[in-house]
């Protein structure tokens, strides 16, 4: 199938997902001081922390992310859905966004709205973003890993390139209203970054709370829950012969993947385009 992509400031965006009507909403959409933002460059843990912020923000409370939904439950603030589900949200409302800091809504930058920018070693959202153009009907075929290789480096992807995305929320006047974490941090201890979660949001969790959010959050409790696992979608648009949404759920699956010359490539193009950028990774060497 062809792929339909509306040019949003130079972003590639699925119209599958997205209008000019829901761009609109997005643009206009108000934000409160007690709002919650995960924010993601696609692939990076967007599904896992719709899973997570509720637990934190309503008390351990599982019936939401048991009975609607990630989509429903967490809105994607620019898709079509948000401005259908966001009434039904009670505050403190928790969302999601893969926009860049520079094109989030006016009334996000004078609120004390608080984010959670989640990062992901390249390489490994790459692979996981070729697996999910595989499976995906309304994205362009990947062609070879070769060939996404370049369509990733060059931002011919969802949402454009890694490294305007995370260079845009690694410099922001946020002060201590942004928590960055790595994906990697996740996998590595969930327990202590879901604690990090709470107490950045001002949530007190017993422990005992604290042990069932970690135990229904890890990647084989998600992969069987229907809400959260994408299953409820249909075939057509997302094709789990071809890939799992929650795939592997790991980090260093590029290296099952790149080899040397592409490794070379990818890391001296990254390296290069996030120069004076001021960060660093654990990835980085
Ligand atoms: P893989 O394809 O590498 O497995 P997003 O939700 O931003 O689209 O990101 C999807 C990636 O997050 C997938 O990576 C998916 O498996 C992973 N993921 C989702 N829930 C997870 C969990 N509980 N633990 C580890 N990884 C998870």
């Amino acid at each position: 199938m062809e792929c339909n992509y509306l040019n949003y400031h130079g972003l590639p965006l699925p119209r599958i997902a997205h209008s000019e009507d829901s761009l609109k909403y997005f643009e206009n959409f108000q934000v409160n001081d007690d709002d919650v933002f995960a924010i993601t460059y696609p692939k990076s843990g967007t599904t896992w922390m719709q899973e997570i912020l509720p637990l934190i923000l309503n008390g351990g409370d599982f019936t939401p992310v048991q009975t609607i939904p990630n989509w429903d439950r967490v809105p994607w603030l620019e898709e079509t859905r948000a401005a259908l589900v966001m009434d039904t949200i009670a505050p403190p409302r928790v969302m999601v966004s893969h926009m860049p800091y520079n094109l989030m809504p006016p009334s996000f930058y004078s609120s004390k709205a608080k984010v959670i920018y989640v990062a992901r070693n390249p390489k490994d959202v790459m692979v996981s973003s070729f697996y999910f153009h595989q499976m995906a009907s309304f994205l362009d075929d990947p062609g070879t890993f070769e060939e996404f290789i370049d369509k990733f480096l060059e931002g011919k992807v969802l949402f454009g390139k890694w490294t305007n995305h995370v260079r845009s929320w690694r410099n922001t006047d946020l002060g201590d209203r942004i928590l960055y974490v790595t994906y990697e941090e996740m996998v590595e201890d969930l327990k202590g970054v879901v604690r990090r979660f709470a107490d950045f949001l001002g949530q007190k969790m017993s422990e005992e709370t604290l042990e069932q959010v970690v135990s229904h959050c890890t990647f084989n409790t998600m992969k069987t829950n229907a809400m959260s696992n994408y299953s409820l979608v249909p075939q057509e648009v997302l094709d789990k012969t071809k890939s799992a949404f929650l795939r592997k759920g790991i980090s260093g699956d590029w290296k099952n993947h790149f080899n040397p010359e592409h490794e070379k490539k990818f890391t001296a193009v990254i390296k290069e385009e996030m120069k004076g950028s001021n960060t660093q990774f654990p990835w980085d060497d």
